[in-house]
């Protein structure tokens, strides 16, 4: 079953289409990253799904309830964490989660219980007795997520839950997003950028100007992207040389030089290039740098929305 389901998914502001005929399916397990610039719908797109804004048509279906009718089972599975959200003054990290497990009638030594399992499991069990007005930006994030995952949501609906922390903090969030999917929930969290989920989302979906130009498996544009293997050699001197007994071989496509190392393009369907190691150190060139050009995601999907989004 889908999890996430939208088609023709539309919001209009008086001419302005906010989002356009959004169409996505996510499945259990998936974890989907939502990337778009400022003002291209994201924010949009999942308030709808929380149900908290209606669309001008077009429909959305999470765990398989109608937005339209079922918006109660639908906000009873999710957990929505806002691009902004207010924590209170004068409250511990504790008493916060406490409220919040109130208002879900999690009661009882069982509410005491959930609310130190998410402290855990956001790392802030040891914060627990701090004035929330006390934490970091980035363990006021963590807080925001040890919310949503008090009634142990199945979908979470995340909004650039990484936005202005610090390097360190965008890892402890993707380390978390990453075992929040392995634990079997839908996970849709955006962000602005690209690079940021792409290691760890299974799902990329590209939005721009409200419509949703990329709509992929990571595995997929992985593949499609990566048809040749690209080397970086690096010689000590003489790099023409090497450049033209590369260029000679059988296996290579072409050579560019740059500044520090050749970049050596095989032809495709070669992969072993111990050959070319060989081939330079028997006509006496001195190895400085041999490895393989690393696809990253951010290049591969360059590649793939070029003329798109020109
Ligand atoms: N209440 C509103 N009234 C009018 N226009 C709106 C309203 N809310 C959003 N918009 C417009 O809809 C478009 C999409 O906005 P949205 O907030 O979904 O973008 P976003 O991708 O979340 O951006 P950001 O990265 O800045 O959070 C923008 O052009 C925005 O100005
Ligand atoms: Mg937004």
């Amino acid at each position: 079953m889908n999890m996430i389901e939208t088609r023709d998914l539309t919001k209009k502001y008086g001419e302005l289409f906010a989002i356009k005929s959004i169409n996505l399916n996510l499945s259990r397990g998936d974890l989907f990253g939502f990337i778009g610039p400022n003002g291209s719908g994201k924010t949009t797109t999942m308030r709808i799904l929380a149900t908290l804004l209606n669309p001008t048509w077009g429909e959305a279906y999470v765990g398989g309830y109608s937005i339209y009718t079922r918006p109660k089972e639908i906000r009873r599975m999710i957990g929505y964490m806002p691009d902004f959200f207010g924590v209170y003054d004068d409250m511990k990290v504790i008493e916060y989660l406490e409220f919040f497990a109130a208002a879900y009638r999690i009661r009882g030594p069982k509410r005491r219980q959930v609310c130190d399992e998410v402290l855990d499991l956001v790392e802030l069990g040891y914060k627990r007795e701090a004035l929330v007005t006390s934490l970091s930006r980035g363990m006021t994030q963590r807080l925001g997520l040890a919310r949503v995952l008090l009634h142990d949501p199945q979908v979470l609906l995340l909004d650039e839950p990484a936005s202005g922390l610090d390097p360190r903090a965008r890892i402890e969030i993707r380390t978390l997003l990453k075992r929040l999917g392995t634990m079997g929930k839908t996970i849709m969290v955006s962000s602005h950028i690209l690079p940021e989920l792409a290691d760890i989302c299974n799902k990329v979906g590209i939005i721009e100007r409200g419509e949703l130009i990329v709509n992929a498996e990571v595995a997929d544009v992985m593949r499609q992207v990566r048809r040749q293997t690209v080397l970086n050699i690096g010689v000590a001197a003489n790099s023409d040389a090497a450049a033209k007994l590369l260029e000679g071989h059988e296996m290579v496509d072409r050579v560019e030089a740059g500044e520090r190392f050749l970049t050596v393009t095989l032809v495709n369907g070669h992969e072993d290039y111990s050959d070319l190691a060989s081939l330079l150190i028997s006509a006496g060139h001195k190895l400085t740098l041999l490895r393989e050009e690393e696809l990253n995601l951010e290049t591969a999907f360059m590649a793939l929305t070029k003329g798109i989004t020109s």
